[in-house]
């Protein structure tokens, strides 16, 4: 296998909750990804990234871990795991797992003991445990808000029934913060890791990885605008207000930069060390940060030479469809993540955000992590939607570097707006009192077969999301084959991205002759020559082989919201 494969790669993030239901008990398995990696490897992808599938109690998703070292049964068994492991490297598909190392799930051996073990115990001091203020203690420690909404501090009953210490989520009450500082939790993840590169992982998607150290004393903070994020916005400040194509509202923009929970020095010291460890494994074994923090040349440390391989590019996952804030991010990535010598990331989607094949055509703007449904202003029409996500998604298969896929784009799905509330299940629908729709909307299961029960993700039992009938036409075996579908153009483009060498390749800007329109952007990555136009005016393109194009042309021209690849 190449060297630094990392570099270049185009990673398909599966959300196994989601993706295939082997069993038929209405929730995505393992056997079920094990049964289309053929599938995958068909897409021409090079790597997985699989959200959680540890022992849990699902309160957010499995991003709840109870046991690290153990697959849920809903997903199946550790032998379920090394089977599709190994199918997967058969076919020549590396596997990164999810690491969830901020909090554990309050159904944690630990965190049990820690319950019933007294206050100043060895057991408290693994997690954020702190006495209340106020003369009866019955104040939260400080003022910090959860990112799903609510305070983030829950107090506890002591053994014997008093009202008792409080401790820290920065997410659900069901995901109690670990103490980084402890030494203990320190080389239980160390053991955590071993287990999985022993089984033969290729490497670590690092979940809140800006996270996990806490600014000492636990000072009060409030954030300097409305929160929602997943926390902390990435965004490049100022491009994304009201530029055409609203995507995101970049409703905090230096949060990362003030608050005492997130991108704290003294995060940096454990990727060090975790990075030594995955260092003596053979097989260039890796690290993919979660870190929202902003701007990109703060993400930047994240992948300093002794620390993560790459870090998520979440100012460009936030950038609208605008092609001055394209350039201006793309330069900015080039520049932050280039200048420590990593690759950058690219990323449109993940099981968190609204589907790009909505989100890049709202007219109006949605707060990150807030999520749609009824009461959601300026939706697009489907049409127009998938139209501007195919022309983003063929921008960003072009650049350099590495590119994250989420299941679904490939078949442009787009987010589910309509799910009814009783079948919501994000707690940060329950946290805001059903205020924020959450993420949802982005988690329905995938539709594999027209014509089958529940579209092919499972023959029987009932998806735990309800799946909209648009997934009739959206199945993948209903694009397969159809040179017009999503499907296919995510085919050739990945395939034409490998034959030239476009991850490892060089961006340099360009200006179209005779092309005088500030909605067009062109760049040259080796021999291809990469146009997109994110206004509504047909442009000339150049002479020149056409390799691919998202959308049909006009006589030749390049319609808005297209983006054409042409040999150079
Ligand atoms: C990350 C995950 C998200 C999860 C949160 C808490 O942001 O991507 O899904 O809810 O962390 O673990």
């Amino acid at each position: 296998m190449t060297s630094e494969w990392w570099r270049t790669a185009t990673i398909y993030q599966i959300y196994p909750r989601s993706f295939a239901d082997a069993n038929g008990d209405g929730m995505g398995d393992l056997a079920g990804i094990t049964a289309h990696l053929a599938d995958l490897q068909e897409l021409g992808i090079d790597a997985i990234w699989l959200s959680p599938f540890y022992t849990s109690p699902q309160r957010d998703a499995g991003y709840d871990v109870a046991d690290y070292c153990d697959v849920d049964p809903l997903f199946g068994t550790l032998a379920d795991f090394d089977a599709m492991l190994a199918e997967a490297h058969a076919r020549g598909i590396r596997v990164i797992v999810d690491l969830v190392p901020n909090h554990s799930s309050d159904e944690h051996e630990w965190f049990q003991a820690a319950l019933a073990a007294a206050p100043g115990s060895a057991e408290r001091a693994r997690y954020l445990f702190r006495d209340g203020r106020g003369p009866a203690g019955d104040e939260p420690p400080n003022n910090w808000e959860s990112v799903f909404g609510g305070p983030a501090w829950t107090r506890i009953a002591e053994a014997d029934g008093t009202p008792g210490q409080w401790y820290l989520h920065l997410f659900d009450s069901s995901q109690p913060d670990f103490d980084w500082t402890n030494e203990e939790v320190r080389e239980e993840f160390r053991r955590i890791l071993r287990f999985w590169l022993d089984r033969g992982v290729d490497g670590f998607r690092v979940d809140v990885a800006h996270g996990m150290i806490k600014a000492d004393g636990l000072p009060d903070y409030t954030p300097p605008a409305e929160g929602g994020s997943m926390g902390g916005a990435g965004g490049v400040a100022g491009d994304a207000g009201d530029a055409a194509g609203v995507a995101l509202e970049p409703e905090i923009s230096d949060e990362g930069d003030g608050a005492p929970y997130w991108g704290q020095d003294g995060v940096h010291e454990i990727y060090r060390d975790w990075r030594t460890l995955l260092d003596e494994y053979a097989g260039e074994r890796i690290l993919a940060a979660e870190a929202w923090v902003d701007p990109l040349p703060r993400v930047a440390k994240w992948v300093r030479p002794d620390e993560m391989h790459q870090a998520f590019n979440f100012a460009y996952l936030e950038t609208p469809w605008n092609a001055a804030a394209l350039r201006t991010v793309v330069d900015a990535s080039l520049e932050a993540f280039g200048a420590v010598g990593a690759p950058s990331t690219w990323v449109l989607s993940n099981h968190d955000v609204v589907r790009h094949a909505t989100r890049l055509a709202l007219t109006e703007a949605n707060p990150q992590g807030h999520g749609l449904g009824a009461r959601s202003k300026g939706l697009p029409e489907y049409a127009a939607g998938v139209r501007r996500a195919r022309a983003a998604t063929a921008f960003m298969l072009a650049l350099p570097g590495s590119s994250y896929l989420y299941q679904g784009e490939e078949l442009g799905l787009p987010e589910v707006i309509d799910l009814p509330d009783e079948a919501r299940q994000d707690p940060t629908w329950f946290r805001t009192d059903r205020e924020r729709y959450g993420r949802d909307g982005c988690r329905v299961p995938l539709p594999w077969n027209a014509d089958a029960a529940n579209y092919g993700f499972g023959e029987t039992g009932t998806p735990w999301l309800p799946q909209p009938e648009l997934w009739g036409t959206l199945a993948r075996d209903a694009q397969r084959g159809d040179p017009d579908s999503t499907l296919e153009l995510y085919r050739a483009a990945l395939r034409l991205r490998r034959e030239h060498a476009l991850g490892a390749g060089r961006l340099e800007w360009t200006e179209l002759d005779g092309v005088d329109d500030p909605s067009v952007l062109a760049f040259r990555n080796g021999d291809v020559l990469v146009v997109a136009n994110t206004g509504s005016d047909a442009v000339a393109l150049p002479a020149g082989e056409l390799l691919l194009a998202s959308g049909p042309l006009d006589a030749g021209a390049l319609p808005g919201d297209t983006t054409a690849w042409i040999a150079a």
